[in-house]
């Protein structure tokens, strides 16, 4: 497959751990393990959260096994060779990678969300969309090297993708919001 929508098909492929990690946190809700806050309760100098209490060790942790899991289950899809960005790396590596960056991502948006004043779970557009593209970009990029075409499209595709996944798990009963 070429083309548009080879590019399109190669983007989504390689982002599907990131996107698994990025649902993970809130389907992990229930789990009672890990349930602290990242930033241990503690402010920043305007007084506000660093991050806020709801984003948790449990969400990250989740989120890469999340990441790990869905690479490891698409190693065992045969896929175009094309798909695949990073053929020496092992799948488990590359998707633990993945999540961790994309939900490094999440938390780095929340950390300016709170800067701005921007309460938890209020929409912030287009930094919402955008953090776990963002960080999966850059964690990829420190395992191989990731086309400049791919990393573009996986921008302009960021915002539909996670509109997309949000909405489905608010249909499955998973979130609160379909935003
Ligand atoms: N979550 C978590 N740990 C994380 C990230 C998320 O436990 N590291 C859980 C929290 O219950 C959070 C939910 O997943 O409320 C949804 O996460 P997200 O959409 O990223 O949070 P927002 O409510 O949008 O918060 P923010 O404004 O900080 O982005
Ligand atoms: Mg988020």
């Amino acid at each position: 497959m070429d083309g548009v929508w080879g590019l399109v098909a190669r983007t989504v492929w390689w982002f599907l751990p990131a996107m698994a990690a990025n649902q993970a946190p809130v389907l992990a809700r229930g789990v009672p393990l890990l349930d602290r806050p990242v930033d241990g309760g503690r402010a920043w100098m305007d007084g506000r959260r660093l991050l806020g209490s709801h984003k948790t060790w449990r969400g990250l942790a989740a989120g890469v096994v999340a990441g790990a899991a869905a690479a490891v289950i698409q190693s065992l899809i045969p896929a175009p060779a094309s798909w695949v960005l990073a053929p020496g790396v092992r799948p488990l590596v590359w998707g633990a990678a993945l999540g961790a960056g994309a939900l490094a991502g999440d938390l780095a948006k929340s950390f300016l969300k709170r800067r701005r004043d921007v309460e938890p779970g209020e929409p912030w557009f287009p930094a919402d969309q955008l953090d776990a593209a963002v960080g999966a970009i850059l964690a990829a990029s420190l395992l191989a090297p990731v086309p400049a075409d791919v990393a573009l499209c996986l921008l302009l595709l960021a915002a539909p993708l996670h509109l997309a996944a949000n909405r489905a798990g608010y249909w499955l009963g998973l979130r609160e919001v379909d935003r």
